[in-house]
């Protein structure tokens, strides 16, 4: 059975449970403003618990990776406590948000950069690395400059660099801006990029706990992620834990966007029934919810939700793979009834074959196949056997591939299939119709 709204806190998170407190910039970012709104406090005495202190509070918060694929930071933090040989640890983290629907990230680090630079420090002693790297995406050049600015406040605090909050505790913070390929987000191609090379994804294993930037352990995490960190040590693992459900806890950020009336950037409840964060915080779907024609409900690489699932998934990891999708970035894109459905997924297979690496072939080839059948599709210029052949086609690309990139074009297209194939069948047909008529 699918899950029901009955699990979750009912009522809009209160402002005394947000992590993040200034999200559309409205008050100062600087380190006097950050401090004021908790930021920076008791810093020292939280690395002075030790790693080992740090690392299970992460475990008992329950909190999985806010990038997309929801591993457990914790477990991935306990990565680091390997008896090792003497190779510096890196902390990494992916700033390079790409995701087309996704601004959270911008959102942190336009707003709250002392959250990610304090963020870094806790994380970092955590994991014993000596340095954070943020690698932010290019076109993020405002955000690039505030942050620097924050990390540079930081230094001259004694914040960071050597002996950081007076811990005894040295750590240093680099920025390493893109140059605009979403590949780059991904964690190896980050590195690569990193280290000077070209961005293309390695093969895992080994994954970077084990070799990552200059051959060293590394931890590659998100800017959410990343930044939630001092709460969550300061507030306490249960405290976080206490939000949503079991196995999909804590407080997330939410970006919707598309056809609502009221697009917005929003931290609530994880687990919140995807219905209600559209109805309380976007001032609902443009036209009604009659009018509602689908959700993408994570990202661009997530599958598109039917009405039907709008009506009863939950914003969390289970319940949306549940309904054959994901929470992926928790990025919402809300489709209606004024926009042609098929044709918004034909411009994301534009996107996924501009992006491709092109190392695998499936990727390569399948990627820039895909995109010139959807569009036709979206144009009615095919025949129905062709609905069952592009199914196949992104079966044959999904999971054949070193990156996750070709996934996620795969899914969009299996969620378009899934979930409409009525509307393309009558596309297809109308257009025939149209044909012969003509002919
Ligand atoms: P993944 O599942 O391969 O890895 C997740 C993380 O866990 C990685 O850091 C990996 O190193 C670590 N990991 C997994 N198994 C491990 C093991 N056995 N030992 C050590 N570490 C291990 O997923 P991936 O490829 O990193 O991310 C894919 C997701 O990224 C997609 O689902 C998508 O939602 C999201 N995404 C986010 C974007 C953004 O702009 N935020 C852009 C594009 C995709
Ligand atoms: Fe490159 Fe695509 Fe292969 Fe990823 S899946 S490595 S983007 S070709």
């Amino acid at each position: 059975a699918f899950c029901t709204s009955a699990a979750v806190k009912s009522g809009p998170l209160k402002d005394e449970d947000r992590i993040f407190t200034n999200l559309y910039s409205r008050h100062d970012w600087s380190l006097a403003g950050a401090k004021k709104r908790g930021d920076w406090y008791k810093t020292k005495e939280i690395i002075l618990k030790g790693p080992e202190w740090m690392v299970n509070e992460m475990k008992k918060s329950g909190m999985r990776g806010r990038g997309g694929a929801g591993f457990p930071t914790g477990v991935k933090w306990s990565f680091m406590q390997k008896p090792r040989d003497g190779r510096p640890h890196y902390l990494v983290v992916n700033a390079d948000e790409g995701e087309p629907g996704t601004c959270k990230d911008r959102e942190i680090m336009r707003g709250d950069p002392h959250k990610l630079v304090e963020g870094c420090l806790v994380a970092g002693s955590a994991m014993g690395a000596c340095a954070a790297y943020i690698y932010i995406r290019g076109e993020f050049y405002n955000e690039s400059c505030i942050m620097q600015r924050a990390i540079n406040e930081a230094y001259k605090a004694g914040l960071l660099g050597k002996n950081a909050c007076g811990s005894g505790y040295d750590f240093d913070v680099f920025m390493q801006r893109g140059a605009g390929a979403y590949i780059c987000g991904e964690e190896t191609a980050l590195i690569e990029s990193l280290e000077g090379k070209q961005g293309k994804p390695r093969l895992k294993p080994p994954f970077p706990a084990d070799v990552g930037l200059f051959g060293c352990p590394t931890t590659v995490n998100n800017v959410e992620t990343i930044a939630a960190a001092p709460t969550i040590m300061r507030r306490g693992g249960d405290w976080f834990a206490s939000f949503g459900r079991k196995n999909n806890t804590g407080t997330k950020l939410f970006n919707i966007s598309g056809q609502v009336n009221n697009p917005c950037t929003v931290e609530e409840s994880m687990s919140i029934p995807l219905k209600e964060l559209i109805e309380r915080h976007c001032g609902g779907v443009a036209g009604g919810w009659d009018a509602l024609t689908g959700v993408i409900p994570g990202g661009s690489s997530t599958p598109i939700l039917s009405k039907e699932s709008c009506e009863v998934a939950l914003m969390e990891f289970d319940s949306l793979v549940e309904h054959k999708s994901a929470l992926g970035t928790a990025a919402v894109i809300v489709v209606n009834n004024k926009y042609d459905v098929v044709y918004a997924i034909a411009r994301l297979m534009d996107f996924y074959a501009h992006e491709s690496c092109g190392q695998c072939t499936p990727c390569r080839e399948g990627c820039s196949w895909m995109k010139k059948m959807v569009h036709r599709f979206a144009a009615g210029n095919a025949k129905e056997e062709e609905i069952d052949m592009l199914w196949e086609l992104s079966k044959q690309i999904e999971g054949h591939t070193i990156c996750a990139l070709a996934d996620g074009a795969a899914w969009p297209v299996q969620g378009l299939i899934r979930n409409f194939r009525p509307t393309l069948e009558k596309r297809m047909q109308t257009f025939k119709n149209a044909a012969s008529g003509r002919s």
